[in-house]
Formats: structure tokens, sequence, C-alpha cells
């Protein structure tokens, strides 16, 4: 066999295998917590990230799975949680190095636009994620900027759960200015993040499978100011997710990917 018909066939054996390894990236304090009290997790104090990060990892066992939940912490300046995509990506990046998960399941809040059936409390499965933010009007770049990358392929479970599936635009701002809603509408999105594609980028360098879960705090296309919709609706939002990510672990114990 060519060695590329090695690596073709490991990968599909391994997606034969049973999950045993989960890693959750999540971006706020509020939307983490639930889900390590859910599954039992605690907090590591002898942090296996390098010394100065404000990385938070809390890790357990929950029935057949080990479960890694990393967040990115404080900004160390501001106090603030480290949303957006830099971070993301470097708790990607170095979660994946320290815990070589079977899976990722970047779970957080999102904007929704209810023109394409998106409510308050709703919690979608992505099917794709793009970035909205990032312009390059040059052959090929443009594609990179844009950053399309498929969710792994869930159908079993989007349709065992129910989960409303929609594409997820990510970008490093909570509002929306004119030209990334022209961006949002050409990625065709039904919900809005902060740090998706960023996640989907570095797991897609290391080619891990990644899922995303993101519960609407907001309705991008209502009446009602962004930042205040999502803060009154930050904590029974974090509810639903919570709920849901339990039923999404409790559908990947026991099964393999290819179950998914
Ligand atoms: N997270 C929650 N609501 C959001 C929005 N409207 N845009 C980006 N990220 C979000």
């Amino acid at each position: 066999m060519a060695p590329h018909q090695v690596e073709e066939a490991e990968a599909v054996d391994a997606e034969k295998q049973p999950i045993s390894r989960i890693l959750f990236i999540v971006a706020m304090q509020t939307e983490a917590l639930p889900l390590v009290e859910k599954f039992g997790l605690t907090e590591d104090s002898d942090s296996v990230f390098p010394k100065g990060v404000p990385w938070v990892r809390y890790h357990g066992t929950y029935k057949d799975l080990t479960i890694d939940l990393i967040r990115p912490g404080k900004d160390p300046n501001l106090g603030v949680d480290s949303v957006g995509t830099i971070s993301a990506s470097l708790i990607t990046y170095a979660s994946i190095q320290a815990f070589k998960p079977d899976l990722i399941i970047n779970a957080g809040t999102a904007g929704g636009f209810k023109a394409k059936g998106a409510s308050v409390g709703d919690v979608f499965l992505a099917s794709e994620v793009a970035f909205h933010d990032r312009r390059i009007p040059i052959p090929v770049f443009d594609l990179y900027a844009v950053g399309l990358r498929p969710a792994f392929s869930s159908a079993n479970l989007a349709k065992e759960l129910k989960l409303k599936v929609g594409k997820l635009s990510t970008g490093d701002s909570l509002d929306m200015c004119p030209q990334d809603e022209a961006s949002i509408i050409a990625n065709d999105a039904t919900v809005k993040d902060m740090e998706g594609a960023a996640v989907a980028y570095v797991a897609d360098l290391f080619k891990v499978p990644v899922i995303f879960l993101k519960a609407v705090t907001d309705i991008i296309d209502g009446e009602k100011p962004t930042a205040e919709e999502f803060l009154q609706n930050l904590a029974s939002v974090t509810a639903a997710l919570e709920l849901t990510s339990h039923q999404v672990v409790d559908f990947i114990n026991g099964k393999s990917l290819s179950d998914l």
C-alpha cells in the first residue's frame, strides 16, 4: 500500500473504534460551569498548559468517556472571558496537543436569524462553519478568508435528538456591520458566533473531527439591541445548552465516529 493509502485505511479504522475522549471547547465561564457540574468534572489545579496563560481545564470520566473541557479563562488585564477567535484557536491547538481527543465539541451561545428559523433557546447543530469578517478580494485568498469547513457529519445524532441544523458564521464582533451582514448572508448562516470557524480551522489542521452546539441567546434580525438581549438570556439559554450537551454526550457514549 502507498503511504497515503495506509493513512486512509487508518482513518477509516479509527472511525469504527468507540469514541473514548471528548474535548469541549467553551468560551465563557457562564457557558462552561453547568457542563462541568453535569459531567462531574474537576478543575485541574496543576495545569498542563504553559505557565502564565489563563486557560482553564476541567476533566473527568463520564460513563465510558474521558472528558476534557477547556475554556480560555479571563483576560489577564481586563478580567473578562477571553472570547473570540484568537483565544479559541490557541486553546484548541494546545488541547489537541495535550489530550489527543477523538472528537471536539465546540459548545456555546450564538445569535440567531429568525428569518432562517432560529428562536431564543434553540440549540443548533452546525452543518458547516465559515468566517464573515475576513475579506480578501483576490482569487483564492477570498476562499481562504471565508474558511468554509464542514462540521463532522452527524446525521444520526441530529435525527435522534431532533436537533435543529443550520450553518454557522463566525466573526470577532458581537454586533454586525453591513459588510459582515453581506458575508453572513453569503455564508447562508442561521447562527452567528465568535469562535466556531477558528476551532474548525485548528481541528482541520490535525484532522480531529469537530461538531458545534450553538444555543441562541439573541435574535439578530429582531427588534432588541443584541448586547442587551444576549445578557438578558445568557443564564436561561446556557441551561438549554447544558441539557442538549448532556443528551449529545449520552448519545455519543459507546458509539464510534461512524455511528454519528
Ligand atoms: N454569541 C451570542 N450572541 C452572539 C451574536 N449575536 N454574535 C456573535 N456571537 C454571539
